[in-house]
């Protein structure tokens, strides 16, 4: 695999001072991401819709150190303060180290600075949204702003590219969260351009059935996860499905690809929740064998069913790595699916509490 491409090979012309603010979205997987392994490579391909409201917005304000710093640091040394809304957040930095640990190649300017990073959620903290995709995406196209300035080649392209491959070194999914609206990251026959390393934009049309979809999160449990994704991912080590289930997404990327061509919604449908049980399925038939589904979550899958078939609706779900429901439906059925929501299926989220988002194009510089 290519990661010569992201070493920096130029001279870079260091500048004393930078600061640059990203907005960056979260995503919801059609077909999921569950497997990985060192580093940061996925068992099988997946694809997204990137979201539009659910984002994290980033500062990274970088002030060069001193040469006298940098020769007194016995070795080298990552320097950087994080706040979260403005407030200190020491329970989140070592996630944050860990990522500029494995960027560290591939970015070697950040020694030379001192960063502090300053981030927001759009969505209530502990919602149960992965923030580490948002989050981690933010970070990275802030990095690469600053190469930008020290290194004034880099084509936009190259710096989506190079931004979604640091990104996965954080969290693989984040590596989908820096363009839009349909993202495949892993390398998959039949998507050009497709690689382990990066996301990609799904390169074919996709019908007019799917612009503008709409994702409403149903809240049904904000609390911490009960089991981390990195820990998920590694009981696929050994899982007595993993082989079939590689082989499965992988295939059901190819059939998603035509789906989405085609816009044959209710193979949409059919396929994206077959997708999200089969995930909770390898969750429940691990070892040790964990449920992250609440009963709230079943009351709701049910609900949405019933209400597809009585009214002919195309209305589906797809899940996370938690109990939280995406709902997701085409524009033209906002109205009636909103009400329905609203008035059925509220009553299963905590404080009633859903957000409502539809797809996004990506990542959005927010500094002049
Ligand atoms: C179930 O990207 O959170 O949401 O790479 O360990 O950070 P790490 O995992 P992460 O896993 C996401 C898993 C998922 C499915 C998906 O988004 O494809």
């Amino acid at each position: 695999m290519n990661t010569d491409q992201f070493l920096v090979k130029s001279d870079l012309k260091y500048i004393d001072k930078a600061s640059f603010t990203w907005q960056t979205p979260s995503n919801i997987a059609l077909i999921k991401y569950w497997g990985k392994s060192n580093p940061q490579i996925p068992k099988n391909a997946s694809i997204s819709f990137t979201l539009n409201n659910c984002h994290t917005i980033t500062t990274i304000n970088f002030e060069r150190k001193l040469h006298s710093e940098l020769v007194s640091e016995s070795h080298q040394n990552i320097d950087f303060d994080l706040l979260f809304e403005g407030k200190p957040k020491e329970e989140f930095k070592p996630k944050i180290a860990e990522f500029f640990k494995r960027v560290q190649e591939y970015c070697p300017y950040i020694f030379n600075y001192k960063m502090i990073i300053n981030s927001e959620n759009s969505f209530p903290h502990s919602s149960g949204i992965a923030s580490s995709a948002s989050g981690l995406s933010a970070i990275a196209m802030c990095l690469m702003s600053l190469e930008k300035e020290i290194n004034v080649d880099l084509s936009q392209e190259f710096i989506n590219k190079k931004a979604s491959f640091l990104a996965r070194l954080g969290s693989g999914s984040a590596s989908r969260s820096i363009e839009g609206p349909l993202v495949v990251w892993g390398n998959h026959p039949e998507i050009e351009g497709s690689s382990d390393l990066f996301g990609v934009q799904f390169p074919h049309k996709v019908n007019a059935i799917f612009e503008n979809y709409q994702d409403v999160i149903l809240l049904v449990d904000k609390g911490e996860k009960q089991v981390s994704s990195t820990i998920g991912h590694n009981l696929m080590i050994n899982h007595p499905y993993a082989e079939n289930r590689f082989t499965q997404a992988n295939e059901n990327l190819t059939k998603m690809s035509k789906i989405l061509q085609h816009g044959n919604i209710k193979e949409f449908i059919n396929l994206v929740e077959r997708e999200a049980l089969t995930l909770h399925a390898m969750m429940m038939t691990s070892n040790p064998y964990f449920i992250l589904m609440k009963p709230n979550t079943l009351e709701i899958i049910n609900k949405i069913w019933e209400y597809r078939q009585e009214k002919n609706s195309n209305i589906c779900f797809t899940l996370d790595a938690g109990a939280n429901v995406h709902v997701l439906f085409p524009e033209n059925e906002k109205e009636n699916v909103l009400q329905f929501i609203d008035s059925e299926l509220s009553i299963f989220c905590q404080k009633k509490q859903y957000i409502c988002d539809n797809i996004g194009l990506g990542a959005k510089i927010l500094t002049p």
